[in-house]
C-alpha cells in the first residue's frame, strides 16, 4: 500500500464526493463490507473522550471513536506540563491560521488546535476555570432549563474533578483554595502550583499578592467556587506532576470489547445510508494509508471534532449555509444557516517586563523560569527529576495566580449605544452587561514567571509577563470553507476587536496591568518594560496601536454549531437541547461548537460539563 500524503488523499476523497450521485439523493447499493456500531464518534477531544467512556460503560452498546491525529499517548512532550509550548506547530497541531485581521494590523495569526488523543487538552495550557456562576445561570436562562444553572451543573463538576490539594504550602499564605468547592473522585486531576516553602519559585508570590492589594484587587480564596473576581491561586489540569487530558482522564488504560479507538482516521463526510430519509448514519473517513473507509451507526453519529472541524465537516457533507456550500461547489443537502456562524473567541495580549535583584536585601532573589528555557544545565536536572519522581520545576507552567476583573460601573462604555441597546436585541434573558451579572468578569490577567510575548525570548535575562484576555467579548466571527479548496483548512475569522466593547475592555485591562506592575512590590525588583513606552497615562490611540501590533486571537473558540432552545427561531442555531442536529436524524454534536456562549474564563471546564451532561442525556434515551 502506497502511503499518500494526507492532503492528496483528501483531495481524492473530495473529487469522489463531488462525483458521487448519492450526495443528491440516489439510493446507495447496500455495502456488505460496511462496519456497524451503535455509536460512531468523530474526534477524541473532550466530547469524544468523555462520550466514548460514558457510553461504553453500558456493555450492550458498541462504540467506535475516530481520531484524525496520532496517538501521542506515550509522548513525554505531552505529559510534561512545562513544555506545552513545544507542542505548538508540532505534529500534534493542525497548524491553522486565522484570516488576516483588519483590527490587528492585518496580521495572519496562528490558531492552535490539538491533533492527538485528547484533542486540544493534550496541547493546551492546562488552566482550569469553571466560570462564574453567572455564566451557567445565563446558559440556563437562554435554554429555559434550570439544569444548566450553576447549581444544576455541580453534579457534573463532581464527576470531572479529582482535586489534589497542595501537600506543603508555605504556612505564611492565607488559605489557597476552598475545599467545599471541589470533588476528589472525578476523572481529571486538578491541582495548584503552590510551591513548597523551600522552593525558589515562591519569590513571585509576595509581589503578585501585595501589588494586587496595593491597587485594590481583592484576594479571592478560590476563583473556582463560582465567584472568580480578584486574585486567586490558579488551578490546573495537572496530577502527580503530569498533564491530565481528556484522554488520560477518561480513556487511557480502558480496555473494553465494546469500544474501539482508531487514530490517524480523518472523517471526510457524514451522509445518509438511504437516500429518502434524513438519517445521517454513515461516516466516511480516510485512514493512514489514504484509504476511504465507511462505517455506520445504528444509534448516533456524534461529531466531537471541535470548533473548527465540526462545522467544516458538516459543510463538506452538504449541511450548512447554502451560500457557502454553493460557492464551494458542494451540493446542498440541507440549508442550515448557523453552521460556521456565531464564532466567538477571546482576544489575548501578552506583555513582558525584566526583573533584577531587589534593592531591599530582605526580599528573595527573583528565580524566574527563563533559565529553564535558555540554559540546558538548568533544564536537564529538572528533566531528570521529572522522569525520576514527577517532581521539580517541569511540573508547572510558570503560572501560579489568576486575576479576574470588571470594567468599573462609572466607565463611559456603559453609555455607548452598542452596550445600552443589547438588552433589546437578544430576547428576555439578555441584558446590557456582556458578563450578564456582577459576579462575572470582563477580563483576565495572568502573571507568568518568565518571558511572555509573541516575540521570541532574547535567550537570556529574567522576566515577568502578564497575559490578558477579554473574557466576555462581543465580537462575532465565522468559520467557512475555502471555496476553491474545500478540503483545505477552513477560513477561521474571529473578527477580532470588531466591537467598541472589546476594544474598551482590552484597553482598560492593559491600563490596569500598567498600574499593577507599577506597584512598589514590583518596583522593588526594578521592573522594566520590554515593550515600547506605554504608561498608565498613555492615550487611547497609543494603547490601540499597541493592541493592534501585539494582540492575538485566543484559543477558546465556541458556538460554530451552537445549541438553542427547542423554541428558537429557525436558522438561528444548529442543535437542539438534546444535542441533535435540528432537522436531521441520527446526528449529534457534543463539543465547543455546540456551546451557545463564550465561556467567561478558559473553555476546557465548560466543555467537560457539556460532554458529561450530553452523556447523561444520550444514555437516558437508551434506557427508555
Ligand atoms: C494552545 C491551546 C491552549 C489552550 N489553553 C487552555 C487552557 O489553558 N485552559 C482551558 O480551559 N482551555 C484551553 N484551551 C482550550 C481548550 O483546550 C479547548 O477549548 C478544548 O480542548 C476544545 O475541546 P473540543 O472537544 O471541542 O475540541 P478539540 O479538543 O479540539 O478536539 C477535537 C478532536 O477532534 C479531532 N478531529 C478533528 N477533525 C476530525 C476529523 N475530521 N476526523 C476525526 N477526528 C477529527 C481532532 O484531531 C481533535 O483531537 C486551549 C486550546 C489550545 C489550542
Ligand atoms: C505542523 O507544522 C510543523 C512544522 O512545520 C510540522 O512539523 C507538523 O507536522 C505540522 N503538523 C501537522 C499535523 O501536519
Ligand atoms: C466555598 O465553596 C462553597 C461551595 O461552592 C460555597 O458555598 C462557599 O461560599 C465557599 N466559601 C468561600 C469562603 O468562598
Ligand atoms: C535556589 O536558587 C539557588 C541559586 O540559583 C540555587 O543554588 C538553589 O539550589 C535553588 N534552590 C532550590 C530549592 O531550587
Ligand atoms: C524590605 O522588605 C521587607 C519585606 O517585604 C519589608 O518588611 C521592609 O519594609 C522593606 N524595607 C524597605 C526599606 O523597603
Ligand atoms: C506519580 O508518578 C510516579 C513516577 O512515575 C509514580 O512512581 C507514582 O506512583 C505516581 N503517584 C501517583 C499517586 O500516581
Ligand atoms: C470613576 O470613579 C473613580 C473613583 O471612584 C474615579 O477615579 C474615576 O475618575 C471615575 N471615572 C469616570 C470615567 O468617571
Ligand atoms: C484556499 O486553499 C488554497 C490551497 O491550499 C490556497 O492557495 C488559497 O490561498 C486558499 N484560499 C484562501 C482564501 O485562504
Ligand atoms: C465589524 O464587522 C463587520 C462585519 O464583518 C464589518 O462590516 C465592520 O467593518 C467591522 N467593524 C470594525 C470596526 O471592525
Ligand atoms: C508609575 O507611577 C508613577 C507615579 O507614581 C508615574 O509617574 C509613572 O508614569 C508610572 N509608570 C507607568 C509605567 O505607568
Amino acid at each position: 500500500m502506497v502511503l499518500l500524503p494526507r492532503h492528496y488523499a483528501l483531495l481524492l476523497t473530495l473529487s469522489r464526493i463531488l462525483l458521487d450521485t448519492s450526495v443528491s439523493g440516489a439510493v446507495l447499493p447496500r455495502q456488505s463490507s460496511v462496519e456497524v456500531f451503535d455509536y460512531v464518534i468523530v474526534g477524541a477531544g473532550i466530547g469524544g473522550s468523555v462520550l466514548a467512556r460514558r457510553l461504553s460503560d453500558d456493555a450492550r452498546v458498541s462504540v467506535l471513536l475516530l481520531e484524525a491525529g496520532l496517538s501521542g499517548e506515550a509522548d513525554e512532550t505531552i505529559q510534561i506540563p512545562y513544555v506545552y509550548e513545544r507542542l505548538f506547530q508540532s505534529k500534534y497541531d493542525y497548524n491553522y491560521t486565522l484570516t488576516p485581521q483588519p483590527n490587528l494590523d492585518g496580521r495572519i495569526l496562528t490558531y492552535f488546535r490539538g491533533k492527538a488523543l485528547g484533542g486540544s487538552t493534550s496541547i493546551n495550557g492546562v488552566t482550569y476555570t469553571k466560570g462564574p456562576a453567572s455564566y451557567w445561570d445565563k446558559f440556563a436562562a437562554y435554554m429555559g432549563d434550570d439544569s444548566w444553572s450553576w447549581a444544576g451543573v455541580q453534579q457534573y463538576f463532581a464527576k470531572i474533578e479529582a482535586f489534589e490539594p497542595p501537600t506543603s504550602p508555605p504556612s505564611s499564605f492565607p488559605p489557597l483554595f476552598n475545599s467545599s468547592a471541589h470533588s476528589s473522585h472525578g476523572q481529571i486531576s486538578i491541582s495548584l502550583n503552590a510551591p513548597a516553602s523551600s522552593s525558589n519559585s515562591t519569590w513571585i508570590v509576595p509581589p503578585i499578592m501585595s501589588a494586587a492589594h496595593e491597587i485594590g484587587i481583592p484576594y479571592n480564596t478560590d476563583g473556582n467556587s463560582g465567584t472568580p473576581l480578584g486574585v486567586s491561586w490558579q488551578q490546573f489540569t495537572i496530577g502527580n506532576g503530569t498533564r491530565s487530558s481528556a484522554w488520560t482522564g477518561y480513556l487511557a488504560g480502558v480496555r473494553r470489547d465494546n469500544l474501539e479507538v482508531r487514530v490517524e482516521s480523518t472523517a471526510t463526510r457524514v451522509r445518509r445510508s438511504h437516500g429518502a430519509g434524513v438519517r445521517y448514519d454513515v461516516v466516511e473517513y480516510t485512514d493512514a494509508f489514504g484509504e476511504t473507509i465507511t462505517v455506520q451507526a445504528t444509534k448516533d453519529v456524534i461529531l466531537t471534532a471541535g470548533v473548527v472541524d465540526t462545522p467544516a465537516l458538516l459543510m463538506r457533507s452538504g449541511l450548512g449555509p447554502a451560500c457557502v456550500l454553493e460557492a464551494a461547489g458542494i451540493p446542498v443537502e440541507m440549508d442550515i444557516p448557523a453552521v460556521g456562524q456565531n464564532f466567538v473567541e477571546h482576544i489575548g495580549l501578552p506583555m513582558t517586563w525584566s526583573v533584577s535583584s531587589p534593592t531591599n536585601t530582605s526580599l528573595t532573589e527573583p528565580i524566574t523560569d527563563d533559565a529553564l528555557d535558555n540554559d540546558l544545565p538548568v533544564y536537564n536536572p529538572e528533566l531528570a527529576k521529572w522522569r525520576e519522581s514527577r517532581t521539580g520545576r517541569l511540573t508547572q507552567t510558570s503560572l501560579s495566580h489568576i486575576i479576574f476583573g470588571r470594567v468599573p460601573e462609572n466607565a463611559t462604555i456603559w453609555q455607548d449605544d452598542e452596550i445600552s441597546s443589547r438588552a433589546n436585541n437578544g430576547g428576555s434573558w439578555m441584558n446590557s452587561d456582556p458578563a450578564w451579572r456582577s459576579d462575572g468578569p470582563h477580563y483576565e490577567q495572568i502573571v507568568s514567571n518568565k518571558w511572555t510575548s509573541l516575540v521570541p525570548s532574547p535567550g537570556s535575562g529574567r522576566h515577568v509577563g502578564v497575559t490578558h484576555f477579554v473574557t466576555c467579548p462581543t465580537s462575532v466571527g465565522s468559520i467557512t470553507l475555502n471555496t476553491t479548496h474545500p478540503m483545505a483548512q477552513p477560513l477561521i475569522n474571529p473578527n477580532s476587536l470588531n466591537t467598541t466593547w472589546d476594544r474598551f475592555v482590552l484597553r482598560h485591562a492593559i491600563r490596569n496591568t500598567l498600574r499593577y506592575m507599577n506597584a512598589s512590590a514590583w518596583r522593588a525588583y526594578n521592573i522594566t518594560p520590554m515593550f515600547e513606552r506605554l504608561t498608565e497615562q498613555s492615550g487611547d490611540e497609543e494603547v490601540d496601536a499597541f493592541i493592534r501590533a501585539n494582540a492575538f486571537g485566543g484559543a477558546h473558540g465556541v458556538s460554530t454549531a451552537r445549541m438553542g432552545p427547542a423554541s428558537s427561531p429557525p436558522g438561528s442555531d444548529v442543535v437542539r437541547p438534546d444535542f441533535r442536529v435540528k432537522g436531521v436524524e441520527g446526528l449529534r454534536i457534543v463539543d465547543a461548537s455546540a456551546v451557545p456562549f463564550m465561556p467567561n474564563g478558559h473553555s476546557m471546564a465548560v466543555l467537560y460539563v457539556v460532554a458529561e451532561k450530553a452523556a447523561d442525556i444520550i444514555r437516558s434515551g437508551n434506557a427508555a
